[in-house]
């Protein structure tokens, strides 16, 4: 049996992963034609035609409403913009809740706040880490107006019954695909299926413009909502003729041509980059189903996973060891990008103190809202327990692998799998 690298063996992974890299001379002949045009935004923030951007603009959000076969896409300069534009697209006003997930990025539950609305977190599926429809039920209150899911690491939220809560609360559905652009739920693209989706553009990404991100609906009111927040809803509003001016505080989050010059040669490769994670995904799975006590990412029937986290759950009563010792190990043999655990937002200092705008706890020290909304350390058991103790990721969004370097990868597993008693005894 060969020593593990922690006890002074050699490495299982010699060679690091190579970078992913998803630009290439397409991208910067696209960039080139742009610099040379001169323009490199066309936007006004005035009702004009000019309102709705310039030409790569235009031409990168009809791609992107043919290939994720949606009414409108909508271009913005990050996906925190988007999530932003979009709580405000679908009416959430100060005092709102929303129940959000605990595991996403922070920004899917600021949007929520930048409204002066509330967020209110309900637990997860342990199998697919996304929003559990039974918790968001169990957290609906009359001040709840909107649901935002997040299609965590790849893998889609269950929205057909999400969907199904929102319809009979009244309620909207926001979903977050950041992670899982060209993921499908039951033959659907991921963010389409719900009022208002999308996905992020930022460089690590599976698809990115450096900084980016892509709103899309089948909605016709709330993309044109959405391209008003966008930019400068209200001194546009007028020339638009629109009446319904609620939540109509405009923003510059306007994607200017040279990122949608990349996007529509991003967007192409999409397809292609996403198998090649699926293939190496799936290529690590089947060398992996067999090690007791871990437990490889669950794909549930008509989904498919894009695998920007390769998500796996140890069971430390089976192994006998803490996670920490485990990931150690696979350290020392050259496994990078693992994680011990993910976020559990509401436990930020932020959500803690209640303490949002100013220092008086707005907007929960408010009347606008319900006073009683807890963040308390608890309240989402599952994704608490899985944060603390059982689940491993591995960040496969910032590496290109190579058939050999999931072998690789699965050697190293398998190494410190065979050595576990060793472990186990090291203090
Ligand atoms: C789930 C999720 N939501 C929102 C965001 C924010 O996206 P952006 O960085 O484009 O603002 C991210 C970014 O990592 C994310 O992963």
């Amino acid at each position: 049996m060969d020593k593990l690298a922690i006890f002074g063996g050699s490495k299982a992974i010699e060679r690091p992963l190579k970078p992913y890299n998803s630009i290439g001379v397409e991208e910067a002949e696209a960039v080139k034609k742009v610099i040379e045009s001169g323009i490199l935004s066309r936007y006004l923030g005035t009702w004009s035609s000019d309102f709705y951007g310039g030409d790569k603009v235009k031409e990168f959000e009809r791609d992107c409403e043919k290939f994720f076969n949606v009414k409108h896409a909508v271009t913005v300069n990050s996906w925190t913009s988007g999530l932003t534009a979009a709580v405000g697209a679908v009416g959430i006003a100060p005092g709102d809740e929303v129940i959000v997930t605990p595991w996403t990025m922070c920004a899917t539950a600021t949007a929520i706040l930048h409204w002066n609305a509330i967020p209110v977190f309900a637990d997860i599926d342990p199998q697919t880490f996304n929003i559990d429809p039974a918790s968001v039920e169990a957290n609906i209150t009359p001040y709840t107006k909107a649901i935002m899911a997040v299609d965590i690491f790849g893998h889609p939220a269950d929205v057909d019954s999400l969907m199904e809560i929102a319809e009979r609360y009244n309620l909207k559905l926001i979903t977050d695909s950041a992670q899982a652009p060209g993921s499908f739920y039951k033959g659907a693209l991921t963010g389409t299926s719900s009022h208002v989706g999308g996905f992020s553009l930022n460089y690590h990404k599976h698809i990115h413009t450096g900084e980016g991100g892509i709103l899309v609906t089948n909605d016709d009111e709330i993309a044109d909502r959405l391209r008003l927040i966008r930019n400068h809803a209200e001194a546009v509003v007028e020339g638009m003729g629109i009446t319904d001016i609620n939540n109509m505080v405009g923003h510059n989050y306007r994607l200017g041509e040279i990122e949608c010059a990349i996007g529509i040669e991003q967007l192409k490769k999409l397809p292609k980059l996403v198998l090649g994670r699926q293939k190496a995904a799936e290529r690590l799975t089947g060398w992996l189903s067999s090690l007791q006590g871990l437990r490889a990412p669950i794909v549930m029937p008509e989904c498919t996973h894009s695998y920007y986290m390769y998500p796996m759950v140890l069971d430390i009563e089976v192994l006998g060891i803490h996670r920490a010792k485990i990931i150690e190990a696979l350290t020392a043999e050259g496994v990078t990008g693992l994680t011990a655990g993910y976020v559990n937002v509401h436990l930020l200092p932020m959500y803690q103190n209640k303490i949002a705008y100013g220092s008086n706890g707005f907007p929960w020290s408010s009347d606008i809202c319900r006073r009683d909304v807890s963040y308390k350390k608890g309240i989402c058991p599952v994704a608490e327990e899985l944060h603390s103790s059982t689940y491993m990721g591995l960040s496969v969004c910032m590496h290109d692998m190579s058939e050999i370097d999931v072998k690789n990868i699965a050697n190293a597993f398998l190494k410190v799998w065979s050595n576990l008693d060793y472990l186990r005894e090291r203090k």
